[in-house]
């Protein structure tokens, strides 16, 4: 599919996904998001891709947040509409069978940082800014930034951000547990890259269900999270990967795996 506001870069089984508006600090309009959905869509169902890394284009935004031209003349309704429609975009991201890594290459604001937030782990520029400014505008996050910040750094933290709209750099991010690791600007993408090609090695389908049992573990009690593992360990005992796995390692050799 051809888009206009993103571009997809693949090399062997990662594909490098970049939102492309740099003029507007890759802010998220309608169309962004449209396309940010059909892309992970066409990435989920693509069988040679194994991990996504996200990062936006030029040299200093992530993502400045949603767009605050559209965000400007919403009514009540539209306002709900267009939050839902983020909000599906965010959890696609966490339901994908693949590992998606943020590579968070400057400001990451508003809808960048619930962005951020909703991959499955955070590498930062040293020089990023994370930040939900939105209380500044006399709104709110609206794409999931009440709800998973505080399940990430806490809730007195969460509230400190949120209540202020102040930014925070990268080094803070870390100590927090906003973001997994900071990496010269200069070695962003190519730390990304290579985080990205070591998981595209491993075995896919068990990608797939530990991010599921994660995430699902996450909304749940642990004796039920603890039972879905069980379940999703039964389904990998019946994997060709699994076999693969085991018997490489009896034979002292590195494991091919197919996803299968
Ligand atoms: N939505 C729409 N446009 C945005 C934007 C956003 N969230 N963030 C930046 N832009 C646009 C600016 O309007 C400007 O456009 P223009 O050149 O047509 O005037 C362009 O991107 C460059 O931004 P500018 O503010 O000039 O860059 P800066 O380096 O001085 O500041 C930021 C960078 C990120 C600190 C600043 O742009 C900012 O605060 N952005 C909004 C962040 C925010 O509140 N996000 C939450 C939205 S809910």
């Amino acid at each position: 599919m051809d888009y206009k506001n993103i571009l997809i870069d693949r090399e062997e089984h990662v594909a490098v996904l970049t939102i492309n508006r740099p003029d507007k600090m890759n802010a998220l309009n309608d169309d962004v998001i449209a396309e940010m959905r059909a892309a992970f869509d066409e990435l989920e169902s693509d069988q040679e891709i194994r991990v996504i890394v996200v990062t936006g284009a030029g040299d200093k935004a992530f993502v400045a947040g949603a767009d605050i031209k559209e965000l400007s003349t919403l009514n009540a309704l539209q306002g709900v509409a267009k939050s839902e429609r983020g909000q599906v975009l965010m959890f696609n991201i966490a339901n994908m069978n693949k590992p998606v890594i943020m590579a968070i290459n400057g400001f990451a604001l508003g809808g960048g940082c619930e962005l951020a937030m909703a991959g499955d782990i955070r590498l930062a520029s040293d020089k990023a800014k994370l930040g939900q400014p939105e209380i500044t505008l006399g709104i709110i996050p609206g794409y999931g930034g009440t709800q998973r910040l505080p399940r990430l750094v806490g809730k007195g933290k969460a509230l400190e951000i949120l209540l202020t709209g102040k930014m925070i750099k990268a080094e803070e991010a870390l100590q927090i547990g906003l973001v997994d690791k900071v990496v010269p600007h200069d070695s962003l993408m190519d730390e990304a890259k290579g985080l990205a090609k070591a998981m595209a090695n491993l075995a896919p389908i068990a990608l797939a269900l530990i991010k599921k049992c994660v995430y699902y573990g996450l909304e749940t009690d642990l004796k039920s999270g603890c039972t879905f593992e069980s379940l999703q360990f039964g389904a990998v005992c019946t994997t060709d990967d699994m076999a693969e796995g085991t018997k490489a390692f009896l034979e002292k050799r590195k494991p091919e795996f197919r996803g299968k």
